[in-house]
């Protein structure tokens, strides 16, 4: 199996990285318009492989899709990350451009791989791929899903001071301040996390996951790569091995959730095939105003995208 990552910057790097170690596919090749990044950093990784033993092939490549033909799963993390004052959607203007033109270098080599998306404004640039691939909607995804709600697992894991690994949530919406998580599906290995916090601290804890692209940024000077690095690569095993995983993924909604053609994240199985089910929680009545909320910011980040 053959997963390309375009953007050899700090999140694809990472996400390559973490594709390697785990042996996720048999060749990882890194994609960059910089001379030498992705060769550089594909090296770097390689190296570490009889470290950390593995023996995925690792690929450098300044800009030269041939090298990633016949890609399975790519990954599309190339474009500007935001800066201290910036929200996600002040970059759509350079990243729809980069998101544009480097889908159609990869459809062209690679026709039939599916496609995740990472790069900022996260919903809009899945739009931008959709509208440039052409793919159904199952093999165009983002990712942000992931991540948000492995924020908000952690912050609830230091919170309780249990392992953040027995710790579910979920969460729906964009990826930006209006993203939805969800109490009444969280749980600590099946205990309801109304029954273990406070309300008022679980407020804060929502609210801390909402802005915690943006803490990060304060903290650094610029967007956070760890966990998002690997949040992009666990969709990918979860296709690649077609795990069939439950994750919340960026997709084109066609109908549920009663919304249409917007790019949201909602619960999915991912497999072989992408997007294999989309699936519709019963939400209450506040719980579907946030949503709503979400999706008319997203459509109102669409527009811009139409109109550029
Ligand atoms: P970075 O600046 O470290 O890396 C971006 C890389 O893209 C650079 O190496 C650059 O040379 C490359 N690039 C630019 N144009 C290109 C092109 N046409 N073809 C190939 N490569 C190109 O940035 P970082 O931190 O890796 O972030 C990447 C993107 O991911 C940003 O838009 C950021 O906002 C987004 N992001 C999204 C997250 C999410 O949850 N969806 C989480 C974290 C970052
Ligand atoms: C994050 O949430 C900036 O989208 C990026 O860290």
């Amino acid at each position: 199996m053959k997963v390309t990552v375009v953007g050899a910057g700090n999140v694809g790097a990472t996400c390559a990285d973490v594709l390697a170690y785990k042996e996720v596919c048999n060749e990882v090749v890194l994609v960059d318009i910089k001379d030498g990044l992705s060769e550089g950093k594909s090296l770097d990784i390689f190296q570490k492989a009889p470290i950390n033993l593995y023996d995925t092939k690792t690929i450098g490549s300044t800009n030269d899709y041939t090298k990633t033909k016949d890609s399975d799963v790519v990954v599309i993390t190339s474009g500007l990350p935001r800066k201290p004052g910036m929200s996600r959607d002040d970059l759509i203007g350079t990243n729809a451009k980069i998101v544009k033109s480097v889908t159609e270098n990869i459809i062209k080599h690679s026709p039939n791989s599916i496609i995740i998306i990472v790069s900022n404004p996260l919903d809009v640039m899945t739009y931008q791929a959709h509208l440039t691939s052409n793919f159904d909607r199952n093999r165009v995804m983002g990712m942000a899903g992931i991540l948000d709600t492995a924020r908000f697992r952690a912050f609830i894991s230091d919170e309780l001071n249990v392992s953040p690994k027995d710790i579910q949530a979920l969460l729906l919406g964009g990826h930006g301040d209006t993203m939805v998580p969800l109490p009444r599906y969280t749980t600590v290995s099946g205990i309801p996390i109304s029954e273990l916090i406070e309300e008022d601290k679980l407020n804060e804890i929502i609210e801390r996951t909402k802005f915690g692209g943006g803490e990060l940024v304060k903290l650094m000077g610029t967007s956070a790569w760890y966990a998002p690095g690997a949040a992009a690569a666990q969709m990918v095993e979860s296709i690649i091995r077609d795990q069939k995983r439950i994750f919340p993924v960026c997709i084109k909604l066609e109908g549920e959730y009663n919304i249409d053609d917007c790019y949201l994240g909602v619960p999915v199985v991912l497999g072989s095939k992408g997007i294999e089910k989309v699936i519709e929680l019963k939400l209450n009545s506040d719980e579907r105003e946030l949503l709503e909320e979400s999706r008319n910011h997203v459509k109102e980040v669409m527009s811009v995208l139409e109109n550029l």
